[in-house]
């Protein structure tokens, strides 16, 4: 499970598509048994406060929530496009009602004390910076909040935002 680390400036992927069509893994614990892996499909990559940096968006219900709460940092990781159907597992069921590393099959390892699945092709390590939640008096879209937040069990299930600086890029050798 050999990995080689990627200069942040370097990087050339084409993260929009990445992580709007193929989706990433954001996962936040201390070990590799005490831990929680979700899909995501929004979030940034950048730059903030002079480093490289990243963002992800995770609702209030969400299980790993709580891992991202009480962890400094977290990954995110894109699986080879063979694993992708782990999404299945990842992205429809919460960590509250099965083990995901367990019903996946995959390898949860440690690097830098932050958790992911050595099977990734492709890992960001990211430090926290800054956190909040969006906040229903700022928003300027508000057809995004009918949308999102309005409905359903999405109700007032806010999405906090975390940015991070990217630590380190990992890619499968
Ligand atoms: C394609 C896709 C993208 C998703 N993107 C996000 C996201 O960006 N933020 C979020 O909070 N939930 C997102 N979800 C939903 C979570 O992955 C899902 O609710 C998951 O079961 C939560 O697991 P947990 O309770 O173990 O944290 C997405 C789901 C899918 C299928």
């Amino acid at each position: 499970m050999g990995f080689i680390e990627i200069d942040p400036h370097e990087f050339d992927e084409r993260i929009v598509d990445l992580l709007g069509r193929e989706w990433g893994l954001a996962m936040a614990g201390t070990s590799p048994e005490h831990c929680n892996a979700m899909t995501i499909g929004w979030g940034q990559i950048g730059m903030f406060w002079g480093k490289p940096a990243s963002t992800v968006f995770i609702r209030s219900s969400r299980f790993t929530k709580e891992f991202f709460d009480t962890c400094d940092t977290f990954s995110v990781a894109f699986l080879p496009p063979e694993l992708h159907d782990k999404h299945r597992v990842f992205g429809t069921m919460s960590g509250r009602d099965v083990d995901k590393t367990e019903l996946t099959g995959l390898t949860p390892i440690m690097v830098d004390g932050t958790p992911f699945y050595g099977e990734s092709a492709l890992v960001f390590i990211c430090r926290k910076a800054y956190v909040d939640t969006v906040d229903h008096g700022n928003f300027v879209d508000t057809a995004a909040y009918r949308r999102y937040y309005e409905r359903g069990t999405d109700h007032d299930d806010w999405h906090t935002m975390y940015i991070a600086y990217v630590e380190k890029i990992l890619r499968k050798e």
